[in-house]
């Protein structure tokens, strides 16, 4: 730990001086904490970083629309547009590669979920399935099935480790979480939770803030801070050891992710891609969602703020908007390009500017809860490192199968509990019509052949079919052919195992 006069003089020297402001008010354990906090910062960098961010809050984001072309087609495989046989030799490459453990998951799961507004991690959320299943226990499911679907495919016994990573304020709960619930039935040790850096947040002319009379307002370093965290926790080490060649990247809210998709993975190794995204069409032209897209003729996304609005709105000659492949933070990364960015890349990254309410104290002493956006955070983001990569590809998949984020609270017209809880259970229904059995609605009522069908269904029928039982729909006509289910339907493995011996 620093000495108080050596974190005085850094303070000063980075003209931040206004943190010790109330230390002689703090009784002796609170300035201990306090000088432990601050001893921990990276003082060096301090005066870059808070001068850094207000010159970037106040200087409007570079239109990059005169640089900017489409991903060419030859760099995008799409589900829609292959033909069966290549969706499954690149299922089959892919459930190979899981087979001999050279396949991680890796969750992003550092973030507030400010928008969401609850006080614990997203994962832990409960979107009101009938199940009650909570973010977190469905994706462990999920790594459960795809185990032990490259297991029966190959006659092999493997292990897709999870690495998860958490922040300051989600690693303690997660932990308490997984515990409680046995980790889902995965192994303990097959589940690596690390912790990415805080950063502080600023005001708009650069003072760090304070968000109590000894405590900085700390915020975690965006998504983007996955690279230095791998280093920090030594976590490129442990896929090494394990002989992990390849991740699946991909963040905590979307309720539809498919962990470690073997389609997508064999698709990006059959490729030879060492990166990739994938992506779903945009829906609209103003649809707030990054594009994935060329920078003079380099891969990268371009964030809607980025990008005019006669430029959202091209179209080709087909109707298609010719920006369309819409980012949605589902990556492909070799272990040998993410060794590669933390040990080559890591001080390029962008930094990003997001102004948020902060709470602080002002230089009274009362504690105050902005109404109007007073801070900035400073964020890397995960796809930042595109651009590094040797060879790019993009995935193209439906966004009814593949992507329904929970981003807001209910009352929200998009991305909330409601619809990440509809997408799901209309996804399932579709797949039960698929089998070629028929849903009976609260009434009895057969429902139509096409029920589910839409993504935009806002009341599908209460239908759920557990990770356990299948993962993509697969091995569910043995089950429910010529059946007709009333719902509430909840089909977990002790049904199927009935269903099965029927
Ligand atoms: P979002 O940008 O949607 O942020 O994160 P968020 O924290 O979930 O929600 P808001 O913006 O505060 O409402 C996208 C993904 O990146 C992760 C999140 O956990 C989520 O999976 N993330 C975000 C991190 O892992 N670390 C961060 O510092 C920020």
């Amino acid at each position: 730990m620093l000495s108080l006069e050596e974190v005085k003089q850094s303070l000063e020297s980075a003209g931040q001086s206004h943190v010790l402001q109330f230390l002689p008010e703090l009784c002796e354990e609170d300035r201990d904490s306090f000088l432990q906090e601050l001893s921990q910062l990276d003082l060096k960098g301090l005066k870059d970083h808070c001068e850094g961010a207000a010159k970037a809050a106040a200087s409007p984001s570079a239109s990059l629309d005169q640089h900017l072309e489409p991903v060419p087609p030859q760099v995008i495989g799409s589900v829609k547009k292959s033909d069966r046989n290549s969706l499954t030799a690149w299922e089959n490459e892919g459930l190979l590669k899981i087979s001999e453990n050279r396949v991680g998951v890796l969750l992003l799961a550092g973030g507030q979920g400010t928008r969401l507004g609850v006080q614990y991690p997203k994962g832990m959320y409960n979107v009101g399935l009938p199940s009650n299943k909570t973010l977190y226990q469905i994706q462990a499911e999920r790594i459960y099935k795809i185990q032990e679907l490259a297991d029966a495919k190959h006659g092999s016994k493997c292990t897709v480790p999870w690495y998860i990573m958490t922040s300051e304020f989600t690693l303690a709960p997660t932990e308490k979480f997984f515990k409680k619930n046995n980790c889902f039935g995965l192994k303990p040790s097959d589940i690596i939770m690390f912790e990415q850096r805080m950063i502080p947040a600023v005001t708009f002319d650069g003072k760090v803030i304070l968000q109590g009379k000894g405590k900085i307002a700390m915020a975690p370093d965006g998504n983007g801070g996955l690279y230095q965290a791998l280093v920090d926790n030594k976590v490129l080490e442990d896929m090494k050891k394990r002989g992990v060649e390849y991740l699946h990247v991909y963040c905590v809210d979307n309720i539809l992710v498919k962990m470690a998709d073997p389609v997508f993975i064999g698709f990006c190794v059959s490729k030879g891609a060492d990166c990739g995204a994938k992506v779903v069409e945009k829906a609209y032209p103003a649809e707030p969602v990054g594009v994935v897209c060329r920078v003079q003729g380099i891969s990268q996304v371009v964030e809607y703020s980025e990008m005019q609005q006669e430029t959202a709105e091209l179209r080709g000659p087909g109707g298609e908007l010719v920006y369309s492949a819409g980012n949605i933070c589902n990556h492909f990364f070799t272990r040998a390009f993410l060794q590669d960015v933390a040990e080559n890349f890591q001080g390029q990254l962008k930094q990003h500017v997001a102004i948020k309410k902060v709470p602080f104290v002002d230089t009274y002493g009362n504690q105050v809860k902005p109404t109007k956006p007073n801070g900035i955070k400073m964020e890397k983001f995960v796809f930042d490192v595109f651009p590094f990569s040797r060879k790019f590809v993009a995935f193209e998949v439906l966004r009814e199968d593949e992507f329904s984020p929970l981003k807001n609270a209910d009352g929200a017209a998009t991305d909330s509990p409601t619809t990440a809880r509809n997408s799901l259970m209309a996804q399932h229904c579709r797949w039960v019509l698929a089998a070629g059995a028929k849903l009976l609605d609260e009434h009895g009522n057969v429902l139509p052949p096409k029920a589910g069908i839409s993504a935009a269904d806002n009341s599908p029928a209460q239908c759920e079919i557990s990770p356990l039982v299948s993962y993509f729909g697969e091995g569910l006509e043995p089950l429910l052919r010529g059946r007709t289910l009333p719902t509430p339907f909840i089909l977990d493995e002790k049904l199927a195992k009935e269903l099965q011996a029927l």
